[in-house]
Formats: C-alpha cells, sequence, structure tokens
C-alpha cells in the first residue's frame, strides 16, 4: 500500500468509453409503441440509442471502456488497484459486476465493488476513488459507468422504453498535489423518493415468480414528470455546491457535462446556473439516457475531440433514481498525475491460489 507523508490529491489521467453498434432509432420505437420521433425528440432531444446485441453484455461494454481509458491513462490492468462499477443493470444479482470486470480484464490485483446509484453513480464513485487515493488506500482507481438498459425495458411502455439506451464509459484516478485534479464532490440521495424509478420485482422483497413475470413488474417503471421537477432543482442545488466547495463560480467553467437524461432537464439546469448553451456539453440525440454511462460517455467524447483542454474547469453534474444526485468540479490536470512508483507487495489472485508471496 502507498505510504501517506501528506495530503494528496487525485486526478483523472485517462478516459474511455465503449457504445454497442446496434441503433435503435425513433422511428424503430414507433413501430413497437403508440409514439411518434416528433413527440420524442421534442420532449427529450433523442434522436437514437444503442442497444446490446444477444451474447453482448454490459460487462462486456464496461470492460472496453475500462481498456481504452488505461490506454490512454499510459497503464496497464496490473495497476489497478480499485475498480468501482456504476450500475443498475449488473449482468447477475451475484457475483457483482465490478468482479466479473476484473475476471474480463485479468485486473488480478484489482478489489472490485459495484455501486447502484442510478444515474449518479459515476458521481458516487469519484467520491470513494478521490477519498481512497486522498487516504493512501489507492493508487490507481478504475472507475466505469456501464449499463445494459435496454434489457429492463418494457418494449410496450411508450414511458420508458424511448428515453434510455445502453452504453459504457470509464475513468482512471491517479494521485496528485493536491489543489488541481478533482477539486470537489457533492453528493445527496432522498429514499422518500424511490418509488419515481423502480424495477417493482426481482429483487428479495418480491422475487421473480410467473406473476411478477405477467405482471411485467421486472422491468423499469417511473414517474417521469415528477422525476423532471426534482431533477431540476436537485442538479441546480447540488452544482452550486460542488463549486462553493471547490471555492470556484459558473463563470469559470469552460464545459457543463450534465447527465443525459432529457435535454429540457440540461436546458433549465444550466439557464438558472447561468451557464451558456455553448459551454453545456451534449450528446443525448445520439444515446439517450444511458444513466451510470451517460456522464463518462459524455467526458470522454469532450477529452477526446479536444473540447477540454489541460487546466480547463469542468463541472459533472448527474441525477437519478433512488433518488441520488451529485456533482463534481475539476481541473482539468492529467498531467499532474505522479508517476508509477515501483509495486510494493499486493495481495494478487496468484499469491492468493497459491500461497505464494505476490
Ligand atoms: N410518445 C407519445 N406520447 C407520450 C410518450 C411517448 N413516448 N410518453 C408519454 N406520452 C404522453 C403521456 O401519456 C401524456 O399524455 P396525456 O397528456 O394524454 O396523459 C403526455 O405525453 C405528456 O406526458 P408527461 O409525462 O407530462 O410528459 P413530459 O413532458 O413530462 O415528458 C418525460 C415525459 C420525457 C419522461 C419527462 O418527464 C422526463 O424526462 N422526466 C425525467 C426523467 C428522468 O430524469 N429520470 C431520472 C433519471 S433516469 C435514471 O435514474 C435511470
Amino acid at each position: 500500500m502507498p505510504r501517506l507523508d501528506r495530503l494528496r490529491g487525485a486526478t483523472i489521467v485517462g478516459t474511455g468509453s465503449f457504445l454497442p453498434e446496434h441503433v435503435l432509432s425513433n422511428f424503430d420505437l414507433e413501430k413497437m409503441v403508440e409514439t411518434s420521433d416528433e413527440w420524442i425528440v421534442t420532449r427529450t432531444g433523442i434522436k437514437e440509442r444503442r442497444m446490446v446485441a444477444e451474447g453482448e453484455n454490459n460487462s462486456d461494454l464496461a470492460a472496453e471502456a475500462a481498456r481504452r481509458a488505461l490506454d490512454m491513462a499510459g497503464l496497464t490492468v496490473q495497476d489497478v488497484d480499485h475498480i468501482f462499477v456504476g450500475t443498475v443493470t449488473p449482468d447477475r444479482m451475484l457475483p457483482s459486476m465490478a468482479c466479473t470486470v476484473q475476471q474480463k480484464l485479468g485486473a488480478s490485483h484489482a478489489a472490485a465493488l459495484d455501486i447502484n446509484a442510478a444515474c449518479s453513480g459515476f458521481l458516487y464513485g469519484l467520491q470513494i476513488g478521490q477519498s481512497l487515493i486522498q487516504a493512501g488506500a489507492s493508487d490507481t482507481v478504475l472507475l466505469i459507468g456501464a449499463e445494459a438498459l435496454t434489457r429492463i425495458l418494457d418494449f410496450q411502455d411508450r414511458n420508458t422504453c424511448v428515453l434510455f439506451g445502453d452504453g459504457a464509459g470509464a475513468a482512471v484516478l491517479r494521485p496528485c498535489e493536491p489543489g488541481t485534479g478533482v477539486l470537489s464532490v457533492k453528493l445527496g440521495a432522498d429514499g422518500e423518493q424511490g418509488d419515481m424509478l423502480t424495477v417493482p420485482a426481482g429483487g428479495s422483497a418480491r422475487p421473480a415468480t410467473h406473476e411478477t413475470v405477467s405482471a411485467r413488474d421486472h422491468y423499469i417503471r417511473m414517474r417521469g414528470n415528477e422525476l423532471f421537477k426534482y431533477a431540476v432543482r436537485a442538479m441546480e442545488q447540488i452544482s452550486r455546491d460542488a463549486l462553493a466547495e471547490a471555492g470556484r463560480s459558473a463563470e469559470e467553467l469552460v464545459a457543463l457535462i450534465p447527465h443525459q437524461a432529457n435535454q429540457r432537464i440540461i436546458d433549465a439546469t444550466a439557464e438558472r446556473l447561468g451557464i451558456p448553451k455553448d459551454k453545456v456539453m451534449m450528446n443525448i440525440e445520439r444515446y439517450g439516457n444511458t444513466s451510470a454511462a451517460s456522464v463518462p460517455i459524455l467526458l470522454d467524447e469532450v477529452v477526446r475531440n479536444g473540447r477540454i483542454k489541460d487546466m480547463d474547469l469542468i463541472e459533472m453534474v448527474a441525477f437519478g433514481g433512488g433518488v441520488t444526485w451529485g456533482a463534481a468540479v475539476v481541473e482539468w490536470n492529467p498531467k499532474a498525475a505522479f508517476p508509477m512508483a515501483g509495486r510494493e507487495a499486493r495481495s494478487s489472485i496468484a499469491a492468493v491460489k497459491t500461497g505464494a508471496p505476490a
């Protein structure tokens, strides 16, 4: 484990994303439910979304996004200390998807954990990762947001099936001098509002039975209108809180990277914060709402297309089922990361299996 002689910061050193190939357009959905391209575009901003193929699983998307992030960071899977996966659509209830991703990557030194905070999962993971690095409990955190939401969508329910899509995004965190990189992460939750977005059956309270399956209760149910209003209020407030904690102002932001739930939610939030449209990053048109994957996919896009440059100030913000919300202010500074030190003895799969030192 790394020794901690002084407080450390955490900085993002690489990002990656992966989207399944198959495109499901609004016109495809017109053939499945009573809806129209016009309604979906004007009410949400979505034109199309991606959908996993048969045999393609959420962990496959997550692992590929992770490989791309590690590649950008110039690190290998053996460098990873912790893997966190934000998801509400793990491959299975047990084991965690993070363990499946660890196995697919061959990241044999890494501990692995899922985070179920719906669309805020990436930001919840960012605070956990930042804190572990600051505390000296981790040197390299692989943070993933990944969803295969089309697998839990009811394609007979027009209230939900037009909104969501599949995909994965990832980021790698490393220690740096304090005062740059991840400057603040603020989170919130309100379990009182849990019923606004649920999968009613399939958990231990109502295990899957013939009756729950016939009632289609293993699919997402949502009270969209109520969520909409709550989301705008929560995203505005948490964005302000994260900026205040970082000691920065909305005027200093080069880019706002909001969760892509609905174009109108994003517009309303940005307007309340006084952030001009050209600083608000969007890709909802192409991918819809990918829940925990939404923020890291968009982050990866803007990093790779050069929209974010070194030392730019950015803010990520999300709201999701639970309900949960979060925001993070980041000074984009991958170069600030401390170089990799020589590996000290760590637990590894080989050592555990053979009883030999790692
Ligand atoms: N096609 C056509 N008509 C539709 C469709 C559709 N796909 N869906 C709903 N309608 C109808 C409704 O039935 C309703 O008809 P009625 O007036 O005859 O009853 C009408 O359109 C308006 O419905 P509203 O629910 O009031 O529409 P609204 O403008 O609120 O848009 C939406 C609905 C897009 C769901 C919006 O409320 C929204 O985006 N909510 C927030 C979603 C969100 O943020 N979720 C949390 C994050 S996701 C996560 O955590 C995984």
